[in-house]
């Protein structure tokens, strides 16, 4: 067993004593893949939470801290120094990634390799900021030094599906630039942060980062409602993104960073290249079984080619292989959530109510954390899974005859992240381009939806995101630009 019972405040790795939560392991020896239990976290919460964001305003201390008035190059060995020991964490935390969220070998692996990787760019991403913006510029008679510096406190949520790089694509930023951080892991990811806990504590001054667990009504509220925190840097769903914020004594002065629901479509016309669309469609919609905010969750398919589109689909989601993490060549994996097999089913039951069907073989077959994705066709607004961002293995399809109609859809969606477009014609292609990047903040050609490479900007419309992270974005997400203004006499 597992049990996480250490937690870091003001530099002090400290141990806990009080209630404590079971976490259960996606995994499982037995052939049912029946949920055991794999360890304990932490239960925290107000007094924690305020010991918490207490550290976190004294090491800011107004801006005067040791931490955001410290030389660009030290900060940078503090990084340096961070990164090079997690490096040598890598074999424990991608085990953990496998027990704790039932990420595949290779996923976890790529996980952890592209956190690293991010963290070694953005150190030279930081440098080049530093060079470029710490520059005399002057305008009518003012000469003016502009630089950029930290906002203050930033509480830091990260999601499930992604423990740690997208966690990280928070943390790293915030830190880099002066801020100081009270970081509260999702529940499913907790455990895979221990064995980065030495490395937080060495490798940053006391208070800089300081790193609690336990539910965001318990833990994170009270460290809302402190009115220490500056920036509310959140990856997960919007509902937990306002009742944090309304907590905040004064909303007006807190920044929001937010990544939240997205429901991205596909759009495949009638002259796509149907195999080329079908395999990025299947990775796309069912790579870590459909738990990606960038996954689609929608797919529109030209009536001329549904049929074909639909058989193909079908069958090649029932080649997919299930199985535990480790195993080789598995694309399928339990479902860290307890509760997504009911949900999933949910909708799947929905929808048939409604007039859809489950088109593939092996759709909605059930283990008590697993069920099998589930393809279903025809789907109309009526259904929840038209309107709701399922997270989990289901795919929804719908006809189209006039380009119109996916469009009108996407306009009138409450999200506007990314969308897939598979086609061949430039001469359409080009036009629908336009329309597209004014609806989401990607359109992916010939290719599934997407976060990275991270050096790009990952954003998006409507209830989809609150500013914009990416190895560049971030830095200036999580900095004011601030100047040195004198007149020439
Ligand atoms: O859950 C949302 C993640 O940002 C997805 O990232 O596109 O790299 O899998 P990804």
């Amino acid at each position: 067993l597992l049990n996480q019972d250490t937690y870091l405040v003001n530099g002090e790795l400290k141990k806990w004593d009080g209630q404590t939560s079971a976490v259960f392991s996606t995994i499982s020896s037995t052939e049912k893949y029946e949920p055991t239990i794999l360890g304990s976290i932490p239960f925290m919460g107000e007094k924690e939470g305020l010991e918490a964001v207490h550290a976190a305003d004294v090491a800011f201390n107004n801006g005067q801290g040791l931490w955001p008035t410290m030389k660009v190059a030290d900060r940078i060995k503090c990084m340096t120094r961070f990164v090079n020991q997690m490096e040598t964490t890598r074999d424990v935390v991608v085990k953990y990634l496998m027990w704790e969220i039932g990420k595949s070998l290779p996923d976890s692996q790529k996980e952890f390799d592209r956190t690293v990787e991010y963290i070694y760019d953005t150190i030279e991403d930081y440098k080049q900021l530093d060079r470029n913006s710490a520059r005399f510029t002057k305008s009518q008679g003012v000469n003016a030094m502009v630089r950029r510096g930290p906002l203050g406190v930033v509480l830091c949520l990260g999601p499930y599906n992604y423990p740690l790089n997208e966690t990280f694509s928070l943390l790293i930023p915030a830190l880099i630039m002066g801020n100081t951080v009270v970081f509260k892991p999702a529940k499913n990811g907790v455990l895979l942060i221990s064995p980065l806990l030495e490395a937080f504590k060495n490798s940053f001054p006391a208070g800089v980062i300081n790193i609690v667990y336990g539910r965001g009504r318990e833990v994170a509220a009270p460290i809302m409602k402190s009115g220490k925190v500056t920036v509310l840097a959140l990856i997960g769903n919007s509902t937990s993104a306002i009742a944090l914020q309304d907590q905040h004594p004064n909303k007006n002065r807190l920044r929001l960073i937010l990544g939240l629901e997205a429901k991205n479509p596909a759009i495949v016309l009638a002259d796509a290249d149907l195999d080329l669309a079908i395999q990025e469609c299947i990775s796309g919609s069912l790579s870590f079984n459909g738990q990606r905010c960038t996954a689609l969750k929608i797919l529109y398919v030209h009536e001329d080619v549904v049929k074909e589109f639909n058989k193909r689909f079908a069958a090649k989601v029932d080649a997919l292989v299930f199985g535990n993490p480790w195993d080789k060549a598995v694309s399928l994996t339990p479902l860290p959530e307890k509760e997504k097999p009911a949900y999933i089913q949910e909708l799947i039951d929905d929808a048939i109510d409604k007039g859809a069907k489950v088109i593939n073989e092996k759709g909605g077959e059930h283990s008590p954390n697993f069920i099998f994705p589930a393809v279903l066709y025809p789907i109309n607004k009526e259904m929840r899974v038209y309107h709701e961002e399922q997270f989990g293995p289901v795919v929804p399809i719908i006809s189209f005859k006039d380009i119109q109609e996916p469009l009108n859809d996407m306009a009138e969606s409450n999200y506007g992240q990314q969308v897939s477009l598979f086609g061949k014609d430039i001469k359409t292609i080009a036009p629908l381009i336009d329309t597209l990047v004014n609806l989401v903040c990607r359109v992916n050609l010939n290719s599934s939806c997407q976060r990275g490479p991270d050096i790009y900007p990952f954003t998006g419309r409507k209830d989809s995101a609150v500013g914009t992270l990416s190895i560049h974005d971030a830095l200036r997400s999580f900095s004011i630009r601030t100047f040195v203004a004198s007149k020439d006499n």
